[in-house]
C-alpha cells in the first residue's frame, strides 16, 4: 500500500537524481546534491561527489558517513543498514555494491555492524564490500573483487572473496578527482605545481 514514506522516497529519489550534474569538473557541482543527502540524514563533507543513479536506504541514511574528498561515481548502491563511513581522498568506481547487513544464517534474524573505510582508499568498478569490515587507509580493491573480511592498509586486494595480491606502491603525491592532490602519508592537499597538471580522464565510467 501506498503511504507517506513511499512518496517521500519517490520525491527525494528524483530530486536526487536531478541534483547530479551530467560531465562534473568540480565539486562545486555537487553544492546541491550535498545538501539534499545531508537534509536527508547523511554525514557528508566538503567537496564531495557522488554520482547518478546512487542507491541506498533514504531512510537509514544517518548512518552514512562521508569524509571530505571523496568522489563516488555513478551507479554505486550503499545499503547502509549500520554506520557506514568513508574516509577523505577515497574514490569509489561506478558499479560498486556495499552493505553492512545481513541475516544470522540460523534465525535469519537481520544484523548489522560497521563498515569502515578509511583514507585514499581506491575501490575498482563493480566490486561489492560485504561488511561488517574494515578497510584500511590507502588500500586498492580490484575490479570485481568481493571483499568480505578487514582489509590492512596500503593492501592490493582482488578476486572472490578478495585476497592480498601485493602492497600499493604510493606515490608521495597521489592524484584525486577533479585534478588535485594530496599526500597519502597525511591526507591533506598538495599544492599542484604548475605545469603537471594531469587533464580529466575523458569517458570516465
Ligand atoms: C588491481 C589493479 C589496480 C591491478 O593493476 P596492476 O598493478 O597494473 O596489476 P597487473 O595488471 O599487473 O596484474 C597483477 C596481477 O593481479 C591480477 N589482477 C589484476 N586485476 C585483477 C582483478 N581486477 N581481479 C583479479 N585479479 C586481478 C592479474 O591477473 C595479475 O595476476 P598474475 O600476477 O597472477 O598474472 C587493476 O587490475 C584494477 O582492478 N584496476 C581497477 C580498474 C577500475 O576499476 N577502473 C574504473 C575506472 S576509474
Amino acid at each position: 500500500m501506498l503511504n507517506k514514506n513511499w512518496f517521500r522516497n519517490k520525491f527525494w529519489r528524483q530530486v536526487l537524481e536531478l541534483a547530479t550534474p551530467e560531465g562534473a569538473s568540480s565539486y562545486r557541482d555537487f553544492t546541491f546534491k550535498n545538501w539534499c543527502l545531508r537534509r536527508l540524514g547523511a554525514r557528508v563533507g566538503e567537496n564531495v561527489a557522488v554520482g547518478r543513479r546512487f542507491d541506498c536506504l533514504l531512510h537509514l541514511l544517518s548512518a552514512l558517513h562521508i569524509d571530505n574528498h571523496v568522489n563516488i561515481s555513478n551507479d554505486v548502491a550503499i545499503y547502509a543498514f549500520g554506520k557506514v563511513s568513508i574516509g577523505s581522498f577515497t574514490a569509489i568506481a561506478s558499479h560498486c555494491v556495499f552493505t553492512n547487513g545481513t541475516h544470522d544464517i540460523s534465525t535469519h534474524q537481520p544484523k548489522a555492524g560497521r563498515l569502515v573505510i578509511g583514507r585514499g582508499v581506491f575501490i575498482g568498478l563493480g566490486a561489492r564490500i560485504i561488511g561488517p569490515v574494515t578497510i584500511g587507509d590507502n588500500a586498492l580493491i580490484a575490479a570485481g573483487a568481493t571483499v568480505i573480511s578487514d582489509v590492512p592498509e596500503g593492501m592490493v586486494m582482488a578476486g572472490n572473496p578478495a585476497k592480498c595480491i601485493g602492497r600499493r606502491p604510493l606515490a608521495k603525491r597521489v592524484w584525486h578527482f577533479p585534478d588535485l592532490w594530496y599526500d597519502p602519508s597525511t591526507f591533506t592537499l598538495i599544492d599542484n605545481p604548475a605545469g603537471e597538471a594531469q587533464p580529466l580522464p575523458q569517458n570516465e565510467p
